[in-house]
């Protein structure tokens, strides 16, 4: 396969196939063994439009510790602002000798495009409000790590599910590995959907084995409205409503004090940190699929 846009085209095979290469992986980044370098003398360019902290640093991790090289694009300090088009530019970054393109833009689609542009191996690393692959390919390698399995588990996704792109890729991958989902939050911000949804969080929390939170994301124009924090954010009281071995998760960044409380944030049922940790073995695994040496 020579490129991941989106989890659909992956099927439910190929899906287990990258987690249980990247759960191998997990597994020997933990104990500091000496990996093959699978990518020895490719190159891997990271192309974000889009600011990001952790699928940057976790790609570039990820591609390095498999050998290859990183080229990184900087769009602010790049010939755009010459008035460069888009596809100019990639055409420009794949000539200079790019194996693989991991590409994030806030456009849907942009991916599939530069894909099509240039022939290459492209990774969504999230476009628009269509999909972040690896980031629901993490979040299952957690769970998988978590629980031993996806499948069974109850998971509420709240917040801002119509505009998050995680959302779109969890929403496929999920229920793909069996887990049963329930979306939560105010109407203007829940898809039309075949899943169960309800604005009432407090009537799931003792219901569900995972909790997964997603910010507002303001920067497509989307409001949580009067009361948003008073009904949907997870706090200490409200966590302390889960059952005993039910977690959270947040794809991050987080906004302290409105999705989520800091108690909760940093508390023993916080996934987040090792979500970000898991994103390095599911983008080794992403990396060898699309340059063709995944076993
Ligand atoms: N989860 C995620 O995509 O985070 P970044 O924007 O920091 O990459």
């Amino acid at each position: 396969m020579k490129a991941i846009l989106g989890i659909e085209s992956l099927g439910t095979d190929g899906l287990r196939r990258l987690l249980d290469r990247a759960g191998w992986y997990a597994g020997a980044l933990a104990a500091g063994e000496r990996l093959h370098p699978t990518l020895a003398g490719t190159v891997v360019g990271t192309l974000f439009f889009e600011p990001s902290t952790r699928t940057r640093i976790s790609f570039e991790v990820a591609a390095r510790r498999l050998g290859a090289d990183v080229a990184s694009f900087d769009p602010d300090q790049s010939s755009m602002s010459k008035g460069e088009t888009l596809q100019d530019t990639v055409l420009t970054v794949s000539a200079i000798g790019m194996d693989v393109l991991v590409v994030r833009h806030g456009e849907a689609g942009v991916p599939e495009r530069i894909h099509r542009w240039t022939g290459r191996p492209v990774i969504n690393a999230g476009d628009g409000t269509g999909e972040h692959p690896t980031q629901a390919l993490a979040d299952c390698l957690t769970l998988t790590r978590r629980f031993g399995a996806i499948a069974g588990l109850r998971v509420a996704i709240v917040g801002d599910v119509i505009h998050s792109r995680v959302a779109g890729s969890l929403l496929l991958a999920l229920p793909a590995l069996g887990a049963e989902v329930v979306l939560v939050g105010p109407g203007t911000l829940l898809p039309e959907s075949r899943f169960r949804s309800t604005d009432d969080l407090d009537s799931v929390l003792d219901e569900v084995d995972v909790v997964y939170l997603l910010r507002i994301q303001r920067e497509r124009g989307a409001e949580g409205g009067s009361g948003y924090e008073e009904m949907f954010r997870l706090d200490e009281p409200r966590a302390a409503r889960m059952r005993p071995e039910a977690v959270v998760m947040h794809p991050g960044p987080i906004n302290r004090g409105v999705e989520i409380g800091s108690g909760v944030a940093d508390g023993a049922r916080s996934l987040i940190l090792t979500q970000v940790a898991n994103g390095v073995p599911a983008r080794m695994a992403a990396l060898e699929q699309v340059l063709g040496v995944l076993p």
